[in-house]
């Protein structure tokens, strides 16, 4: 499903060289929940906006089925973005003047629409009264709820996960993450960075990352 060989990243920081990924080498399957751990600072985010086909790797390669996320033609990788991976965040990233129903219909594709599939999904995450609130009238659970949704409602085959129970409570984060699990046992392929051992004990695969460098 996804394969990533020898990735590096370099930041610039000034005239400095911050080298925050190093040869890193990966295979994911599509059955797998894949955990990746490791100090702040380790990589772990940048990893996964590599695979999310957001940040250019200075080397190596991110293949998609075969195919590398960075030598597409600007209309695949928009698709591989909107359509192939999901993002859910620790900050949450809705847009604040959208409704629940809103923020999520806006990341639906053309070709997955179907009439009730949001507010199924709603249901699904007991957020359907809410559909009509805006981000600040949520809790912190409903929020990344909402952002979960959004993330798979384009029934992506790759979400992608950056601490996203850094901000929840433990009764919310099991209510997410139960909810992270059932995307993977309904066939999809997760990427969960976390710190909290309680959340890599839903994944089937853990890598660790430090000063960049897989361990
Ligand atoms: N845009 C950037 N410009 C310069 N340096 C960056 C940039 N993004 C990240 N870095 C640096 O690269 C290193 C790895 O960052 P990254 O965000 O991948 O770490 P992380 O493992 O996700 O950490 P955390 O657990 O704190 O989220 C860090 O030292 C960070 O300061
Ligand atoms: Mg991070």
């Amino acid at each position: 499903m996804l394969k990533i060989n020898n990735v590096s990243k370099i930041y610039l920081k000034g005239k400095d060289k911050f080298t925050a990924l190093q040869d890193v080498s990966l295979e994911v399957e599509k059955s797998d929940f894949l955990a990746v751990v490791g100090p702040s600072g380790s990589g772990k985010s940048t990893l996964l906006h590599l695979v999310g086909g957001l940040i250019q790797p200075d080397s190596g390669q991110v293949l998609f089925r075969g195919n590398d996320v960075y030598k597409m033609n600007s209309k695949e990788a928009n698709r591989y973005r909107t359509k192939n991976v999901g993002f859910v965040f620790q900050q949450f990233h809705l847009i604040p003047y959208l409704t629940v129903y809103e923020n999520i219909k806006i990341a639906e594709t053309e070709s997955e629409r179907k009439n009730g599939k949001i507010e199924a999904l709603l249901e699904k995450c007991a957020l359907l009264p809410l559909k009509n609130k805006y981000p600040s009238e949520l809790s912190v659970g409903e929020k990344q709820r909402t952002a979960f949704v959004r993330a798979i409602i384009s029934e992506p085959e790759i979400l992608l996960a950056d601490e996203p129970t850094g901000n929840l409570d433990p009764e919310n984060s099991k209510i997410l993450m139960t909810l992270i699990k059932e995307f993977n046992e309904d066939g999809g392929t997760v990427l969960l960075v976390s710190h909290e051992p309680e959340t890599t004990n839903y994944a089937t695969k853990i890598i660790t990352l430090r000063s960049g460098k897989r361990v």
